[in-house]
């Protein structure tokens, strides 16, 4: 009885294995991500890069277990879920008001330690961030929100409008 649960419990481990869930991988850098849109500290872009962007990109750097279900299922859904409040592959296509608005909830899951998502740390140790860390991303957010505030336009890297004026072409009469 027992032996023949353990063998259907088998059959269906290994029958759902065939349900892999969508993965979020590109390898395009989009003039609309917000390392490119804005100019970002070394320390705070690197932050963001190998964590938050694991749920909140285009692109997540998967790990080994994405393939086991149901773990890879539980965590695509995190990855979709963290995607739709906040997408940093896109963060240039946001409204002055959306912009202003994530950043200051960027502030907030900082001060209240709400994110990386708990579970996430267990895999990636990188994640459990230090208060001097969440201290660096949360005043980074708060200056940027304050220049957006500001001049909308101005805060933007000027290189990522491709509006850069290319050096006079100086003639010899
Ligand atoms: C493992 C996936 C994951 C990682 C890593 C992650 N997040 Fe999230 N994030 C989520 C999910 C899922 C939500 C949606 C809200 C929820 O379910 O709690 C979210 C929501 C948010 C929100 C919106 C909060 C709100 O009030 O709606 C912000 C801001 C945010 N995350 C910032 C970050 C930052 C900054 C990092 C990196 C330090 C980060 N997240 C890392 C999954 C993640």
């Amino acid at each position: 009885m027992v032996k023949k649960f353990f063998y259907g419990l088998l059959v269906v481990f290994a029958l759902i294995q065939l349900f892999q869930p969508d993965r979020n991988t590109s390898s395009e850098n989009l003039r609309t991500d917000l390392g490119n849109h804005y100019k970002i500290p070394d320390t705070v872009e690197s932050l963001l890069n190998t964590i938050c962007y694991d749920c909140h990109s285009n692109n997540t750097d998967y790990p080994w277990f994405i393939n086991v279900q149901p773990v890879g299922w539980y965590m695509q859904s995190k990855v979709d879920r963290g995607k739709k409040h906040l997408n940093f592959s896109e963060f240039g296509n946001l409204t002055k008001e959306k912009a202003i608005r994530k950043l200051n909830e960027i502030d907030d899951v900082m001060k209240t330690n709400r994110m990386p998502l708990k579970a996430y740390k267990w895999y990636n140790p990188k994640a459990d961030l230090s208060e001097q860390q969440r201290q660096a991303i949360s005043s980074w957010a708060i200056n940027l929100r304050d220049i957006i505030q500001k001049d909308s336009l101005n805060a933007v890297n000027p290189d990522s409008l491709g509006t850069t004026v290319p050096p006079p072409v100086t003639s010899t009469p």
